[in-house]
């Protein structure tokens, strides 16, 4: 019996266009069958389709979006693609492919996403030139901000090189405004493949696409990173109580009529404004009243305070800049001073005489990027709302007090009940509570790290899913830090909250944090894990999250018994099964 190729029905929620794409998609995964008779009209033959592996590493979902927009591009241009995570595949299958695009982001200190790690190990480790026969191009989604920016796509990219894959087309490394690079690089690799030799997709074995990409298809709501919502500030409330030295806020925001929908494990983009005082200290030194005429980012032409305000990025300041300014102050310009600025206010600071013209300020500023916050609410349990718990960043630095720019945006700069806020969905389909409501669920959520795992428990409570749910939460205080301490404890007492393990650093005199209290329950945990459980980590990645895997990896020595070797290959089975999540910043 011939395998016949699903379509999408007319009544599925696509436009036209969507459902064309997507029946040649579908045509082109299932294309051991004859497929003309479901290749959309307009669409290439299918039978000359070129089969094409879009390879994703990605830890908050950015890179796998860009993938799933690559392979509509690539359905479009006579290709067949097929949409991977890295953790799905291995070198084995690599080596029978013949057409590849990478996109990977890094984490870290340079290294990569966690789905990419051991696809990374397993490439460092072989030798040869099993490759071959394969063509590619890699993109990498990073951020300047970071010493090893695009580290993981440069060392991917080298990596293929050396196992013989031949590069059709540079890589690209992308900063946070990756949209033109993107495009650019994804045109240029599509039309350098060599066609040539390639089974047509009808012959070729075509993977399976993992079930969550096919599901992920986004529903628009027409809001985006480029096109926010503005949503309306409904509370920002302070969790912590008096006396203490952190500043964590409940944040509510009204969803009203705007379309957007998302799911427990999501993020929100916000996007803030910078502090008016840091743009009137800056206008000071510039020697500006603000009302000057500058370009915006997008090259229309507002106002040097407005610009200042909304538009541009006034934290590290670009090499550029500090070039700019000390070379008009007579000075060594070059990157190596670059080192010695914090925020852009201390190059200028730093060489008060010179009156960078504005046009030539703003040139050197990059553009300010919206923050993402791990969403605390689940729409099952709070319709038309979306919640986040954002800790406040203030701290001094060389006599002046510093501001994190959307932290005190959300806190000091705008009215609950008035203020709009630029929003939108950032997707993050591989942080979500289990598929199988039955399956325990194990989550290490100190801090702010406490933010989607409130979501995920709201979530099974709305849904009566019935898996155990273990939480371990940290912070320095007991009686000032412990953020949702009612809401905890009622859904310990409903029984949802199966176990609630907290650390409170600062209550003793030894430092007690949430990896010792996974250790001192290393048996229980151990069986959590061996009767199915999911584990999540969220919250700090330079320290805690290396600790608790650590822990994690400690459990599984001792409580299962086994070496360390065994105790490894088994969190990496954790991993590969998507069994241990992590939502790290
Ligand atoms: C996927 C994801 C989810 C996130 N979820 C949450 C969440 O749920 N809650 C939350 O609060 N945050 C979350 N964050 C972090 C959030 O996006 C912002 O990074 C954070 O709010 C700081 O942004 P800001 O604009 O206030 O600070 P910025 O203006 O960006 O300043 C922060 C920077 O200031 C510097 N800095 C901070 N403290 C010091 C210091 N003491 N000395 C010197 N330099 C310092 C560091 O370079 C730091 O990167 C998440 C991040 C990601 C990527
Ligand atoms: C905790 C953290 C560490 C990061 N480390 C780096 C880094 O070392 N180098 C870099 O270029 N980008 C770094 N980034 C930026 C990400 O790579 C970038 O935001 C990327 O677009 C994320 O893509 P993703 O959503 O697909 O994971 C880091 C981001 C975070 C939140």
């Amino acid at each position: 019996m011939q395998p016949f190729a699903p379509f999408i029905p007319e009544t599925a929620p696509f436009s036209p266009d969507q459902r064309a794409w997507l029946n040649g998609f579908l045509a082109g995964l299932y294309s051991r069958a004859p497929i003309s008779a479901t290749a959309p009209a307009g669409s290439p033959a299918a039978a000359t389709l070129t089969p094409l592996t879009i390879l994703f590493g990605s830890q908050t979902g950015t890179a796998e979006g860009l993938a799933k927009r690559a392979a509509k591009e690539a359905g479009k241009r006579g290709f067949a693609p097929t949409v991977l995570d890295m953790s799905q595949t291995d070198l084995p299958r690599l080596s029978g492919e013949k057409h590849l695009l990478v996109i990977t982001s890094t984490y870290g200190e340079g290294e990569p996403p966690d789905n990419a790690k051991t696809l990374w190990t397993a490439l460092g480790q072989a030798g040869g030139t099993p490759l071959g026969a394969l063509q590619y191009s890699v993109c990498g989604l990073g951020d300047t901000n970071y010493v090893h920016f695009c580290q993981c796509a440069k060392d991917f990219d080298a990596r293929l090189e050396k196992l013989g894959a031949k590069r059709v087309a540079e890589r690209v490394d992308c900063d946070l405004e990756y949209e033109d690079k993107f495009t650019r690089w994804l045109d240029t690799s599509l039309s350098s493949f060599d066609k040539s030799g390639a089974a047509p997709a009808a012959q070729a074995a075509v993977h399976a696409v993992p079930a969550e990409t096919k599901a992920e298809i986004p529903l628009e709501s027409g809001y985006s990173r480029k096109n926010p919502y503005s949503a309306l500030l409904v509370r920002s409330d302070k969790l912590n109580g008096d006396g203490s030295a952190k500043e964590v806020r409940h944040v509510v925001l009204a969803l009203e009529n705007s379309g957007l929908i998302y799911e427990a494990g999501d993020a929100l983009g916000v996007t803030p404004q910078n502090c008016p005082e840091l743009v009137s200290d800056i206008l000071g030194l510039l020697g500006c009243d603000g009302e000057e005429a500058v370009p915006a980012p997008d090259g229309s032409t507002t106002s040097l305070r407005r610009a200042l305000l909304a538009s541009y990025d006034l934290g590290k300041p670009s090499p550029e800049l500090i070039s700019e300014v000390t070379s008009l102050a007579g000075g060594a310009g070059g990157v190596s001073v670059a080192v010695a600025f914090h925020h852009v206010i201390d190059v200028l600071l730093a060489h008060p005489e010179t009156k960078l013209p504005p046009v030539q300020f703003v040139r050197g500023l990059k553009k300010l990027q919206p923050r993402l916050y791990s969403i605390s609410s689940s729409p099952a349990a709070h319709a038309g709302e979306v919640h986040l718990t954002v800790g406040t960043v203030r701290y001094d630095l060389n006599g002046r007090g510093r501001k994190g720019v959307c932290s005190t945006f959300l806190s000091d700069r705008v009215v609950a009940g008035e203020s709009r806020v630029g929003i939108f969905v950032h997707r993050n389909t591989a942080f979500r509570p289990p598929s199988d409501g039955e399956k325990p669920m194990i989550m290490v959520g100190p801090g702010t790290g406490i933010a989607p795992f409130r979501a995920f428990l709201h979530d099974r409570r709305a849904r009566g899913a019935r898996g155990k749910n273990w939480l371990f939460f940290g912070d320095q205080r007991a009686a000032t830090d412990f953020l949702y301490r009612e809401e905890l404890e009622q859904l310990r007492s409903e029984g949802l909250l199966t176990r609630l393990d907290t650390a409170f650093s600062r209550d003793q005199t030894e430092k007690i944090y949430v990896q010792h209290r996974m250790e001192q329950n290393a048996a229980e945990l151990f069986a959590w894990l061996e009767a199915g459980a999911h584990f999540y980590v969220c919250g700090d990645a330079s320290r805690m999250a290396k600790d608790v895997d650590a822990a994690l990896h400690r459990v599984v020595q001792l409580a299962g018994g086994k070496t360390a070797e065994q105790a490894a290959d088994y969190v990496a089975q954790l991993k590969a099964a998507k069994r241990y999540a992590r939502d790290v910043y």
